[in-house]
């Protein structure tokens, strides 16, 4: 009788401690991963424009001009050599390969950008290369 008493004082704390450490896993299912956000044109990539290119491919330069009123349809259509963006081989830009120094020479002129800067640019022609 007095063991029997006991096995349901035990059933009892197990009970309560399975049912507690269920209760603790309720609350928002967080999957931790990369911010998946589309590259936006004029607020990652003008940016890299602006502080890297503009200096020369302003409105005097001959063939590109990078400044923010006219950076995307210069990249697009209006260019010398434009469209500088390949949507269906992003990695065979123009652009980019400016940019790599796979077409030299490297620019900016004063050395390739950090690759995390021309990653950016290549999903952002990855991503249709978008007026975002
Ligand atoms: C110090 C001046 C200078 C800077 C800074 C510079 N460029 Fe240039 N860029 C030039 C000159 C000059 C040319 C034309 C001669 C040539 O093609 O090499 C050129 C050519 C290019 C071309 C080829 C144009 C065409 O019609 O084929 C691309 C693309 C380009 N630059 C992209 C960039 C990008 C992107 C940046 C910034 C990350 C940049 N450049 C920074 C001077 C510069």
């Amino acid at each position: 009788m007095r063991k029997n008493r006991l096995n349901y004082v035990w059933l009892i704390v197990i009970m309560i401690t399975l049912f507690n450490s269920c209760r603790k896993d309720t609350g928002p299912l967080v999957i931790p991963g990369p911010v998946t956000q589309p590259v936006s044109f004029s607020n990652d990539i003008q940016p890299i424009f602006n502080s890297a290119c503009i200096s020369c491919h302003n409105a005097t330069h001959p063939s590109l001009q990078l400044d923010s009123c006219c950076s995307y349809y210069e990249l697009l259509f209006v260019g010398n050599n434009a469209p500088y963006v390949d949507t269906m081989n992003p990695a065979e830009s123009r652009l980019i390969k400016r940019m790599t120094g796979e077409i030299g020479p490297t620019m900016p002129l004063t050395g390739a950008l950090p690759q995390d800067q021309i990653d950016l640019v290549l999903r952002w022609i990855e991503e249709g290369a978008r007026n975002n």
